[in-house]
């Protein structure tokens, strides 16, 4: 029997190349099967409804009894963290990503992400110094992964540390947010409401030394400040720090993995890269087009019925924007499976667009174009021990687990 798209999508064995099972799906812009969501794969369609007010981004509008373990609802929102801005709607959503981005970006904070630039490079470089044995690196567990993680510590004030305690977490959490049809959903809602509330007690912990000291990161300028919208309760708090220190780590690593790997398959572009560090900048925007980390937005659903390219999704229905299809329509981009740092229109979806478009946009693309470019930079004759390699679970937040590379010796 032949699987249905959505079950391709989700299908691990189709990981290291989804894109073909996409540019089916393109065929019929918005797919419906019974009892499934509404996949939408085309590059206009899903633009027009991320700008859509009519799409609510918050789970507890979805018709379904499909509960999704990151967004407890009623009577639990007291004992387990309630949803993160990025599963509300205005105007809580608005009120507290205002919040949170008084400390990180303009205009009350232009300088938090460009200050930060000579930590990441020195970042960067010392992971590349412990490299050790050239002959097998993987570049996830030496490299995409550890970067990230170290930044959002730094950023937020979580002691580096505790990487083993909250890795666990926000890997269970990560896990959840993708949207298997075959696991069982009570096993796995458990599995993330525990994650989320171990998580939670862990950050309240930090966020009650912040208070009483405050330093100089993310969490205490959170948990102290007094603006125009007044302060964010302690669950609010709570949330929106757990939501950045997943979000900030479980996507970068895979924007610098794929970017290596992308990097790796096209040998002329690292070679210009290596001679050109400003390539950087375009080669991150393409990556962002051509291997989003962030496949599909598989949690959203219309207040009220939506017409679109002639369907009518009905209100409460799920709908997944599969932002990784529209990056490769050709109705939008030309010969889109090709990787072309030299594209000049790339507006792409990689980070959404619309009033959740990536909050941290600006952090993972310094973060990625200082990576890549040091790593073009100072590893020599690096190449691939495995193509494809072996992938992660996740379908929507696709990347590989483990990147086997060689290199001849690092340069200083
Ligand atoms: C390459 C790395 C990253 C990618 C590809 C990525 C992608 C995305 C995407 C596609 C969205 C939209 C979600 C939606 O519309 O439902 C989003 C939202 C968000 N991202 Fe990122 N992200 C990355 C890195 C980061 C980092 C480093 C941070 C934190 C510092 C971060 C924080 C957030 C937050 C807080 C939101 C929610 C915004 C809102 O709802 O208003 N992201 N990201």
């Amino acid at each position: 029997m032949t699987q249905s798209p959505l079950h391709q999508i989700l299908d691990h064995a189709n990981r290291p190349d989804p894109y073909p099972i996409y540019a089916e799906l393109r065929k019929t812009p918005v797919h419906h099967e019974a009892d499934g969501p509404y996949v939408i794969s085309t590059y206009h369609e899903i633009r027009s409804l991320l700008h859509d007010p009519r799409l609510s981004s918050d789970v507890r509008h979805l018709a379904s009894a499909a509960h999704d373990p990151l967004a407890e609802s009623g009577q639990e929102e007291q004992t387990v963290l309630p949803p993160s801005f990025l599963r509300l709607d205005p105007p809580e959503h608005d009120r507290l990503r205002r919040m949170a981005n008084r400390p990180f970006g303009p205009p009350h904070s232009p300088h938090t992400v460009d200050g930060m630039r000579q930590e990441l490079h020195d970042i960067v470089s010392g992971l590349i110094d412990g490299i050790g044995d050239t002959g097998r690196i993987d570049l996830v567990d030496q490299f995409s992964y550890p970067f990230p993680v170290t930044v959002i510590c730094r950023l937020l004030g979580v002691p580096r540390e505790d990487e083993a305690r909250f890795h666990g977490w926000a890997d269970t959490i990560a896990a959840s947010l993708d949207p298997d049809p075959d696991a069982d959903p009570a096993e796995r809602g458990k599995g993330a409401h525990d994650a989320r509330m171990q998580l939670g007690m862990y950050l309240a912990g930090l966020i009650e030394e912040r208070r009483k000291q405050p330093r100089d990161d993310m969490l205490s300028a959170l948990a102290t400040a007094e603006g125009p919208d007044g302060a964010m309760t302690t669950m609010e708090l709570l949330s929106t720090a757990a939501l950045l220190l997943i979000a900030g780590h479980e996507t970068t690593v895979n924007l610098v993995t794929n970017g290596m790997l992308t990097l790796l398959r096209n040998p002329d572009v690292l070679r210009r890269l290596r001679a050109e560090p400003r390539l950087a900048v375009p080669v991150v925007e393409e990556l962002l087009r051509f291997e989003p980390p962030v496949q599909l937005l598989p949690q959203r659903t219309p207040l009220t019925g939506i017409r679109i390219h002639g369907v009518t999704i009905p209100k409460g229905a799920s709908v997944w924007l599969v932002l990784a299809s529209g990056n490769r329509d050709p109705k939008r981009f030309q010969n889109p499976d090709r990787f072309d740092p030299d594209r000049r229109d790339v507006q792409h979806l990689g980070f959404g667009s619309g009033i959740h478009s990536c909050f941290g946009a600006p952090l993972a693309r310094l973060e990625a174009q200082l990576a890549l470019s040091e790593l073009a930079r100072r590893l020599e004759n690096p190449r691939l021990l495995e193509d494809p390699p072996p992938y992660r679970q996740n379908a929507v937040l696709r990347g590989p687990r483990h990147l086997p590379i060689a290199c001849d010796g690092i340069r200083p």
